[in-house]
Protein backbone atom coordinates (compact mmCIF):
# COMPACT_ATOMS: atom_id res chain seq x y z
CA UNK A 1 0.00 0.00 0.00
CA UNK A 2 1.20 3.87 -1.08
CA UNK A 3 0.57 6.17 1.95
CA UNK A 4 0.74 9.64 0.23
CA UNK A 5 3.29 11.99 1.98
CA UNK A 6 2.55 14.67 4.20
CA UNK A 7 -1.42 14.47 3.20
CA UNK A 8 -2.26 17.16 5.73
CA UNK A 9 0.24 19.82 4.64
CA UNK A 10 -0.22 19.49 0.92
CA UNK A 11 -4.11 20.01 1.51
CA UNK A 12 -3.56 22.90 3.49
CA UNK A 13 -1.08 24.62 1.91
CA UNK A 14 -2.38 24.51 -1.38
CA UNK A 15 -5.59 25.77 -0.36
CA UNK A 16 -7.17 22.45 -1.16
CA UNK A 17 -10.75 23.52 1.17
CA UNK A 18 -11.88 26.04 -1.20
CA UNK A 19 -12.47 23.65 -4.19
CA UNK A 20 -11.22 24.48 -7.43
CA UNK A 21 -9.23 22.73 -10.04
CA UNK A 22 -6.18 21.12 -9.17
CA UNK A 23 -3.33 19.04 -11.00
CA UNK A 24 -1.62 15.34 -9.44
CA UNK A 25 1.38 15.39 -11.49
CA UNK A 26 2.40 12.02 -10.23
CA UNK A 27 -1.02 9.87 -9.65
CA UNK A 28 0.31 7.03 -8.77
CA UNK A 29 -1.83 5.10 -6.47
CA UNK A 30 -4.31 8.15 -5.98
CA UNK A 31 -3.30 8.54 -2.60
CA UNK A 32 -3.01 12.48 -2.63
CA UNK A 33 -5.51 12.51 -5.11
CA UNK A 34 -8.14 11.16 -3.20
CA UNK A 35 -7.37 13.16 -0.48
CA UNK A 36 -7.70 16.69 -2.45
CA UNK A 37 -11.14 15.06 -4.05
CA UNK A 38 -12.46 14.26 -0.18
CA UNK A 39 -11.55 17.96 1.30
CA UNK A 40 -14.33 19.56 -0.56
CA UNK A 41 -16.99 18.61 -2.75
CA UNK A 42 -16.53 21.11 -5.59
CA UNK A 43 -12.82 20.24 -6.32
CA UNK A 44 -11.90 18.96 -9.30
CA UNK A 45 -8.65 16.68 -10.23
CA UNK A 46 -6.72 16.24 -13.33
CA UNK A 47 -4.28 13.42 -12.31
CA UNK A 48 -1.44 12.62 -14.70
CA UNK A 49 0.83 9.39 -14.97
CA UNK A 50 3.26 7.73 -17.25
CA UNK A 51 2.55 4.59 -15.43
CA UNK A 52 -0.22 3.08 -17.33
CA UNK A 53 -0.09 0.17 -13.98
CA UNK A 54 -0.72 2.86 -11.79
CA UNK A 55 -3.24 4.58 -13.65
CA UNK A 56 -5.46 1.66 -13.72
CA UNK A 57 -5.06 1.15 -9.91
CA UNK A 58 -5.94 4.82 -9.29
CA UNK A 59 -9.15 4.50 -11.88
CA UNK A 60 -11.03 1.88 -9.56
CA UNK A 61 -9.63 3.87 -6.72
CA UNK A 62 -11.20 6.64 -7.81
CA UNK A 63 -13.96 5.50 -9.57
CA UNK A 64 -16.50 7.19 -7.52
CA UNK A 65 -15.79 11.02 -7.90
CA UNK A 66 -17.19 10.44 -11.38
CA UNK A 67 -16.47 13.14 -13.70
CA UNK A 68 -14.69 15.11 -10.82
CA UNK A 69 -11.22 13.40 -11.66
CA UNK A 70 -10.27 13.15 -15.03
CA UNK A 71 -7.20 10.85 -15.37
CA UNK A 72 -4.34 10.89 -18.42
CA UNK A 73 -1.40 9.27 -19.16
CA UNK A 74 1.24 11.54 -19.89
CA UNK A 75 4.83 12.83 -19.03
CA UNK A 76 4.37 15.90 -16.65
CA UNK A 77 6.66 17.29 -18.60
CA UNK A 78 4.20 18.17 -20.72
CA UNK A 79 1.58 19.71 -18.72
CA UNK A 80 0.82 22.35 -20.80
CA UNK A 81 -0.55 19.38 -23.39
CA UNK A 82 -2.56 18.38 -20.79
CA UNK A 83 -4.24 21.15 -20.02
CA UNK A 84 -7.44 23.22 -20.81
CA UNK A 85 -8.06 25.53 -18.17
CA UNK A 86 -5.31 27.15 -15.89
CA UNK A 87 -5.72 24.79 -12.54
CA UNK A 88 -5.74 26.35 -9.04
CA UNK A 89 -2.86 23.95 -7.94
CA UNK A 90 -0.44 21.72 -8.66
CA UNK A 91 0.91 18.88 -7.08
CA UNK A 92 3.90 17.15 -7.54
CA UNK A 93 5.20 13.87 -5.40
CA UNK A 94 8.31 12.70 -7.63
CA UNK A 95 9.92 9.70 -7.88
CA UNK A 96 9.30 6.25 -7.61
CA UNK A 97 5.72 4.56 -5.86
CA UNK A 98 5.47 1.05 -4.16
CA UNK A 99 3.79 -0.32 -7.08
CA UNK A 100 6.90 0.11 -8.77
CA UNK A 101 8.98 -0.80 -6.39
CA UNK A 102 7.02 -4.17 -5.46
CA UNK A 103 6.91 -5.20 -8.39
CA UNK A 104 8.77 -8.55 -9.28
CA UNK A 105 9.24 -7.93 -12.94
CA UNK A 106 9.95 -4.57 -13.53
CA UNK A 107 13.54 -4.11 -11.97
CA UNK A 108 12.96 -1.53 -9.93
CA UNK A 109 14.23 -3.29 -6.91
CA UNK A 110 16.86 -5.91 -6.07
CA UNK A 111 14.07 -8.12 -3.69
CA UNK A 112 13.09 -9.39 -6.85
CA UNK A 113 15.22 -11.27 -10.23
CA UNK A 114 13.83 -9.60 -13.00
CA UNK A 115 15.51 -7.89 -15.92
CA UNK A 116 16.77 -4.51 -15.18
CA UNK A 117 14.18 -2.42 -17.27
CA UNK A 118 13.41 0.34 -14.77
CA UNK A 119 10.94 2.28 -17.40
CA UNK A 120 8.32 3.91 -15.23
CA UNK A 121 6.69 3.72 -19.11
CA UNK A 122 7.62 1.04 -20.91
CA UNK A 123 5.51 2.25 -24.26
CA UNK A 124 7.56 4.95 -24.44
CA UNK A 125 10.39 3.24 -25.72
CA UNK A 126 13.45 4.87 -23.80
CA UNK A 127 16.38 2.70 -22.37
CA UNK A 128 15.93 -0.53 -19.96
CA UNK A 129 18.78 0.35 -16.89
CA UNK A 130 20.36 -3.13 -19.18
CA UNK A 131 20.89 -1.02 -22.48
CA UNK A 132 22.07 1.97 -20.13
CA UNK A 133 24.80 -0.48 -18.56
CA UNK A 134 25.38 -1.83 -22.17
CA UNK A 135 25.73 1.11 -24.38
CA UNK A 136 27.50 4.07 -22.44
CA UNK A 137 30.90 4.35 -21.51
CA UNK A 138 33.04 3.77 -17.94
CA UNK A 139 33.02 6.97 -17.26
CA UNK A 140 29.15 7.87 -17.97
CA UNK A 141 27.97 5.32 -16.02
CA UNK A 142 30.68 6.32 -12.73
CA UNK A 143 28.81 9.83 -13.80
CA UNK A 144 25.42 8.43 -12.96
CA UNK A 145 25.60 6.33 -10.46
CA UNK A 146 27.91 9.06 -8.44
CA UNK A 147 25.89 12.00 -9.03
CA UNK A 148 22.17 10.08 -9.06
CA UNK A 149 23.31 7.46 -6.97
CA UNK A 150 25.53 10.05 -4.28
CA UNK A 151 27.96 6.41 -4.31
CA UNK A 152 31.43 6.81 -3.15
CA UNK A 153 32.62 3.77 -4.83
CA UNK A 154 30.81 4.63 -8.28
CA UNK A 155 34.03 4.09 -10.14
CA UNK A 156 34.64 0.48 -8.80
CA UNK A 157 31.29 -0.50 -9.90
CA UNK A 158 31.29 0.95 -13.09
CA UNK A 159 34.65 -0.48 -13.54
CA UNK A 160 33.35 -3.62 -13.12
CA UNK A 161 30.33 -3.78 -15.08
CA UNK A 162 32.39 -2.78 -18.18
CA UNK A 163 34.83 -5.40 -17.40
CA UNK A 164 31.65 -8.03 -17.34
CA UNK A 165 30.70 -6.60 -20.82
CA UNK A 166 33.95 -6.84 -22.55
CA UNK A 167 33.93 -10.49 -21.19
CA UNK A 168 30.40 -11.35 -23.35
CA UNK A 169 28.64 -11.21 -19.70
CA UNK A 170 26.97 -8.39 -19.69
CA UNK A 171 24.74 -7.31 -16.68
CA UNK A 172 20.69 -7.39 -17.15
CA UNK A 173 18.97 -8.47 -14.40
CA UNK A 174 18.44 -6.59 -10.48
CA UNK A 175 20.42 -9.98 -9.10
CA UNK A 176 23.26 -9.74 -11.01
CA UNK A 177 23.67 -5.88 -10.51
CA UNK A 178 22.87 -6.10 -6.49
CA UNK A 179 25.54 -8.97 -6.48
CA UNK A 180 28.44 -6.89 -8.40
CA UNK A 181 27.67 -3.87 -6.17
CA UNK A 182 27.88 -5.90 -3.07
CA UNK A 183 31.20 -7.07 -4.03
CA UNK A 184 32.84 -3.73 -5.38
CA UNK A 185 32.12 -1.62 -2.34
CA UNK A 186 33.70 -2.04 1.18
CA UNK A 187 31.04 -3.60 3.94
CA UNK A 188 30.23 -0.68 6.13
CA UNK A 189 28.45 -1.97 9.08
CA UNK A 190 27.42 1.73 9.82
CA UNK A 191 25.31 1.31 6.74
CA UNK A 192 21.51 0.72 7.43
CA UNK A 193 20.73 0.25 3.51
CA UNK A 194 21.58 -2.38 1.11
CA UNK A 195 25.27 -1.42 -0.96
CA UNK A 196 22.91 -1.50 -4.43
CA UNK A 197 20.11 0.72 -2.83
CA UNK A 198 21.91 4.23 -3.96
CA UNK A 199 23.28 2.37 -7.56
CA UNK A 200 19.47 0.91 -8.14
CA UNK A 201 18.54 4.68 -7.71
CA UNK A 202 20.86 6.05 -9.74
CA UNK A 203 20.64 4.08 -12.65
CA UNK A 204 16.19 4.69 -12.47
CA UNK A 205 16.92 8.67 -12.13
CA UNK A 206 18.98 8.26 -15.26
CA UNK A 207 16.59 5.80 -17.33
CA UNK A 208 13.59 7.86 -16.54
CA UNK A 209 15.05 11.47 -17.01
CA UNK A 210 14.13 12.37 -14.07
CA UNK A 211 16.03 15.59 -13.61
CA UNK A 212 15.09 16.73 -17.03
CA UNK A 213 11.40 16.35 -16.73
CA UNK A 214 11.59 18.12 -13.88
CA UNK A 215 13.42 20.70 -15.52
CA UNK A 216 10.47 20.81 -17.94
CA UNK A 217 8.19 20.77 -15.55
CA UNK A 218 9.08 24.07 -13.52
CA UNK A 219 9.66 25.82 -16.83
CA UNK A 220 6.32 24.59 -17.68
CA UNK A 221 4.67 25.95 -14.17
CA UNK A 222 4.30 29.48 -14.96
CA UNK A 223 2.24 29.38 -17.84
CA UNK A 224 0.08 26.80 -16.39
CA UNK A 225 -0.90 28.06 -13.04
CA UNK A 226 -3.25 30.96 -12.25
CA UNK A 227 -2.41 33.86 -11.14
CA UNK A 228 -3.08 33.26 -7.17
CA UNK A 229 -2.62 29.41 -7.33
CA UNK A 230 -0.50 26.92 -5.54
CA UNK A 231 2.08 24.12 -6.63
CA UNK A 232 3.39 22.20 -4.74
CA UNK A 233 6.43 19.62 -4.96
CA UNK A 234 7.63 17.09 -2.81
CA UNK A 235 11.03 15.62 -3.54
CA UNK A 236 13.52 12.78 -2.32
CA UNK A 237 16.88 13.20 -3.26
CA UNK A 238 18.44 16.87 -3.32
CA UNK A 239 19.39 17.53 -6.68
CA UNK A 240 15.79 17.20 -6.86
CA UNK A 241 14.98 19.89 -3.95
CA UNK A 242 17.95 22.06 -5.26
CA UNK A 243 16.15 22.49 -8.72
CA UNK A 244 12.33 23.26 -7.23
CA UNK A 245 14.61 25.68 -4.69
CA UNK A 246 16.04 27.55 -7.42
CA UNK A 247 12.88 27.83 -9.49
CA UNK A 248 11.01 29.34 -6.64
CA UNK A 249 13.55 32.10 -6.31
CA UNK A 250 11.91 33.63 -9.69
CA UNK A 251 10.37 36.72 -7.70
CA UNK A 252 8.48 37.40 -10.79
CA UNK A 253 6.76 34.71 -11.04
CA UNK A 254 6.67 32.69 -7.65
CA UNK A 255 6.31 33.72 -3.75
CA UNK A 256 7.34 31.37 -1.65
CA UNK A 257 4.98 30.15 1.06
CA UNK A 258 7.45 27.79 2.50
CA UNK A 259 10.78 29.52 3.85
CA UNK A 260 12.16 26.29 4.04
CA UNK A 261 11.10 22.50 2.85
CA UNK A 262 8.35 20.93 5.05
CA UNK A 263 9.25 17.47 6.46
CA UNK A 264 7.20 14.52 7.33
CA UNK A 265 6.83 14.49 11.35
CA UNK A 266 8.37 11.57 13.60
CA UNK A 267 4.82 9.93 13.53
CA UNK A 268 4.24 9.67 9.92
CA UNK A 269 7.63 8.42 8.90
CA UNK A 270 7.27 5.48 11.66
CA UNK A 271 3.70 4.69 9.74
CA UNK A 272 5.21 5.67 6.51
CA UNK A 273 9.55 5.16 6.06
CA UNK A 274 9.08 6.68 2.28
CA UNK A 275 8.28 10.22 4.12
CA UNK A 276 11.81 10.16 5.83
CA UNK A 277 13.84 11.86 3.02
CA UNK A 278 10.74 13.80 1.65
CA UNK A 279 10.98 18.11 1.27
CA UNK A 280 7.76 19.58 0.45
CA UNK A 281 7.76 23.28 -0.87
CA UNK A 282 5.44 25.20 -2.04
CA UNK A 283 4.78 28.56 -3.92
CA UNK A 284 2.24 30.42 -5.03
CA UNK A 285 2.32 32.29 -8.94
CA UNK A 286 2.30 36.00 -8.44
CA UNK A 287 0.05 38.00 -10.96
CA UNK A 288 1.39 38.42 -14.78
CA UNK A 289 4.35 40.57 -14.24
CA UNK A 290 3.05 42.83 -16.97
CA UNK A 291 0.30 44.24 -14.62
CA UNK A 292 2.65 45.18 -11.62
CA UNK A 293 2.32 48.46 -11.23
CA UNK A 294 5.37 51.06 -10.62
CA UNK A 295 5.06 50.92 -7.10
CA UNK A 296 5.87 47.61 -7.30
CA UNK A 297 1.92 46.42 -6.16
CA UNK A 298 0.17 43.76 -8.53
CA UNK A 299 -3.44 44.79 -9.65
CA UNK A 300 -3.95 41.00 -9.45
CA UNK A 301 -5.59 39.20 -6.43
CA UNK A 302 -1.62 38.31 -5.43
CA UNK A 303 -0.88 41.84 -5.22
CA UNK A 304 -1.54 42.01 -1.59
CA UNK A 305 1.98 39.92 -1.63
CA UNK A 306 4.21 43.23 -2.43
CA UNK A 307 6.83 43.71 -0.87
CA UNK A 308 5.49 46.94 0.47
CA UNK A 309 2.77 45.06 1.90
CA UNK A 310 5.40 42.83 4.13
CA UNK A 311 6.74 45.56 5.67
CA UNK A 312 3.63 47.21 7.14
CA UNK A 313 2.53 44.08 8.39
CA UNK A 314 2.91 43.74 12.24
CA UNK A 315 5.41 41.28 13.62
CA UNK A 316 4.39 38.33 15.89
CA UNK A 317 6.56 37.34 18.69
CA UNK A 318 9.73 34.60 17.48
CA UNK A 319 7.80 31.75 19.77
CA UNK A 320 4.56 32.14 17.83
CA UNK A 321 6.30 31.66 14.07
CA UNK A 322 6.83 28.13 12.13
CA UNK A 323 9.96 29.60 10.59
CA UNK A 324 9.46 26.63 7.83
CA UNK A 325 6.65 28.83 6.39
CA UNK A 326 5.97 32.43 4.72
CA UNK A 327 4.87 35.49 7.00
CA UNK A 328 1.08 34.67 5.04
CA UNK A 329 0.78 31.07 6.08
CA UNK A 330 1.05 32.26 9.71
CA UNK A 331 -1.32 34.72 9.13
CA UNK A 332 0.84 38.15 9.82
C1 LIG B 1 5.73 8.79 -5.58
S1 LIG B 1 4.58 8.21 -6.72
C2 LIG B 1 3.17 9.18 -6.42
C3 LIG B 1 2.28 8.62 -5.38
C4 LIG B 1 0.98 9.37 -5.22
N1 LIG B 1 1.20 10.72 -4.78
C5 LIG B 1 0.06 8.66 -4.25
O1 LIG B 1 -0.30 9.24 -3.24
O2 LIG B 1 -0.32 7.52 -4.52
C6 LIG B 1 5.20 8.88 -8.18
C7 LIG B 1 4.37 8.55 -9.41
O3 LIG B 1 4.72 9.51 -10.38
C8 LIG B 1 4.90 8.90 -11.61
N2 LIG B 1 5.86 9.72 -12.34
C9 LIG B 1 7.15 9.94 -12.03
N3 LIG B 1 7.72 10.77 -12.91
C10 LIG B 1 6.75 11.10 -13.81
C11 LIG B 1 6.71 11.93 -14.95
N4 LIG B 1 7.79 12.59 -15.38
N5 LIG B 1 5.55 12.05 -15.62
C12 LIG B 1 4.43 11.38 -15.21
N6 LIG B 1 4.41 10.57 -14.13
C13 LIG B 1 5.55 10.43 -13.44
C14 LIG B 1 5.38 7.51 -11.32
O4 LIG B 1 5.03 6.64 -12.38
C15 LIG B 1 4.65 7.20 -10.02
O5 LIG B 1 3.45 6.51 -10.26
Amino acid sequence: MHLPVMPEEVLRLLNVSRGGLYVDCTLGLGGHTEAILSASEGTRVIGIDQDDDALGLAHERLDRFGDRVLLVKSNFSEIKEVLTEEPDGVLADLGVSSLQLDSDTRGFSFRFDAPLDMRMDPASGGRTAAELLEELDETEIANIIYQYGEERHSRRIARRIVEKRKAGEPVTTTTELAELVKRSVRFNPKDKIHPATRTFQALRIAVNDELGSLERLLEALPGCVKPGGRVGLISFHSLEDRLVKQAFKNGAVWNAVTRKPLQASEVEVQENPRARSAKLRVALRVGDPSETTQDGANRSETGTHSSRRWSKRPRRRPADRDPRLSGEEQGW
